[in-house]
């Protein structure tokens, strides 16, 4: 019989498509299959995200739960990017736990497995042309990377501590990927790195040299294939050329992930992003001109050491300028191992709280004021996921979350959905054709 996995993914779109890799390896070379039941697992794993405080809180007080269920034997690994910056303090602080694996070393699972207390973090470690096995969670849509690490030096980010320094995956690889994950099915792709535009930065060995741009024009060749889409893009590398083939190529959702930050040029300035407010609304301004349907999210950070209130109007100004239709908001988070975490000029608890909530309720308005307009739009929606309440779900290609009533049949098929009713999280429709 074989052997159970149960794992638990946290964090970004990275962190999914690892687990993915650790599942596969473990599937093809210890005959290890997924479980849901942690009490029935022989091996429960745990992908950590560390680029805030609370999870890693979270995650001591998780691996207690698990190790008081776990059944007799069984064992139990720390892997992402808690693992990569606690590293051997994990164990310390948790003795049961069998291994630790760092994100930047995912193809060494099967090798930890076996060698009880060991630690695997090495962030300079190069699995960029590693072959992984394949698995996939959604038998729609597929997930690929396309770098692995990060070479900016945002001041609040642990993220290079984590995985390292930024190494593009050869084109040539990506593209089998690519290709096969579509021969099994898949009619979208999403392509991640933390910076995805910055593609071909940095190869191992000697490989083409391959930018975003033309990785995109290659991939959108692939027969079968009909959408694409990517996470995340920073907004230094939004060129004209880049902008450009986002508005041109036909299989490109039009759905941009702008993550902003923070909307003041003095605050972008003391995180080190590399762009001001003048710049990123220079960027939309453009894309919203050659691409009236798109839509825009973003990642906005609170409460940044020395942000004033002009500041933190600056980050208003922006949204009421940009109109994003979804934000992901968070309140600044000291993380060990980054330049902020000295700086002096912290900002109250309160006065975050406070802005995270006016922010957020600014969001709500301007979300209830735009989704009517959304009412009679006819879109063409890709079904994904059977809801227990009678509908199927589904994405437009500018990221609408739409349900229509229906069964089974709809999924992995596309369909043009009239909008009856909306909402800020999801719209509802009928089909049209
Ligand atoms: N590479 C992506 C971000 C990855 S981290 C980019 O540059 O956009 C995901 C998000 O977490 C970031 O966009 C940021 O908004 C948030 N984040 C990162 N570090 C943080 C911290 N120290 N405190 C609060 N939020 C943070
Ligand atoms: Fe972190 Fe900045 Fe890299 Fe994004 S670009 S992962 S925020 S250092
Ligand atoms: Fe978290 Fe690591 Fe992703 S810190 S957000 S899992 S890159």
């Amino acid at each position: 019989m074989s052997k159970k996995l149960y794992i638990e993914t946290l964090g970004c779109a990275m962190n999914v498509r690892d687990s993915e890799h650790i599942i596969a390896e473990l599937n093809e070379k210890d005959d290890y299959t997924l479980t849901e039941n942690s009490g029935e697992a022989d091996l429960i794993l745990i992908n950590t995200c560390s680029v805030r405080e609370r999870p890693v809180q979270k995650l001591f007080s998780e691996l207690g739960m698990f190790n008081k269920v776990k059944k007799e034997g069984a064992k139990i690994g720390v892997c992402g990017c808690t693992a990569s910056h606690l590293g051997q303090d994990i164990i310390k602080r948790a003795p049961y736990v069998n291994f630790v694996l760092g994100a930047r070393n995912v193809s060494k699972i099967g090798e930890v497995l076996h060698k009880d207390k060991s630690v695997e973090v090495d962030i300079d470690y190069d699995e960029s042309d590693f072959a992984f096995k394949d698995f996939r969670s959604s038998p729609y849509k597929a997930y690929i990377n396309i770098s692995i690490g990060c070479d900016k030096q945002c001041t609040y980010c642990i993220v290079p501590k984590t995985r390292g320094e930024e190494i593009s995956i050869p084109a040539d690889l990506i593209q089998k990927e690519a290709q096969k994950a579509v021969q099994g099915g898949a009619k979208e792709l999403f392509l991640l790195g933390q910076n995805v535009n910055n593609y071909g930065r940095r190869f191992s060995g000697e490989h083409e040299k391959v930018n975003f741009t033309e990785l995109l024009r290659r991939i959108s060749k692939i027969e079968g294939l009909r959408r694409i889409r990517f996470t995340s893009p920073h907004p230094f590398h939004m060129d004209d050329e880049f902008l450009e083939e986002f508005a041109n190529n036909p299989k490109i959702c039009k759905s941009m992930h702008m993550p902003l930050q923070s909307g003041s040029s003095k605050v972008l300035k003391e995180m080190k992003r590399g762009y001001t407010k003048e710049w990123f609304l220079n960027r939309v301004e453009k894309l919203k001109s050659m691409v009236p349907e798109v839509s825009l999210s973003t990642d906005i950070i609170v409460a940044f050491p020395g942000e004033s209130d002009e500041d933190f109007y600056d980050t208003l100004d922006v949204m009421r300028q940009v109109e994003f239709e979804q934000i992901f908001s968070f309140k600044y988070s000291p993380r060990p191992l980054t330049e902020a975490a000295e700086f002096t000029n912290t900002i109250d608890e309160e006065i975050g709280s406070e802005r995270l909530s006016t922010l957020q309720e600014l969001q709500n308005e301007l979300l209830d004021k735009n989704v009517f307009k959304l009412l009679g739009k006819v879109y063409e929606v890709y079904f994904e996921e059977l809801r227990a309440d009678g509908y199927v779900s589904g994405r437009s290609d500018n990221n609408h979350l739409v349900k229509v009533k229906g069964s089974e049949e709809l999924l992995g098929k596309f369909a043009d959905v009239k909008i009856t009713e909306v909402g800020r999280v999801s719209l509802v429709g009928e089909i049209v054709k």
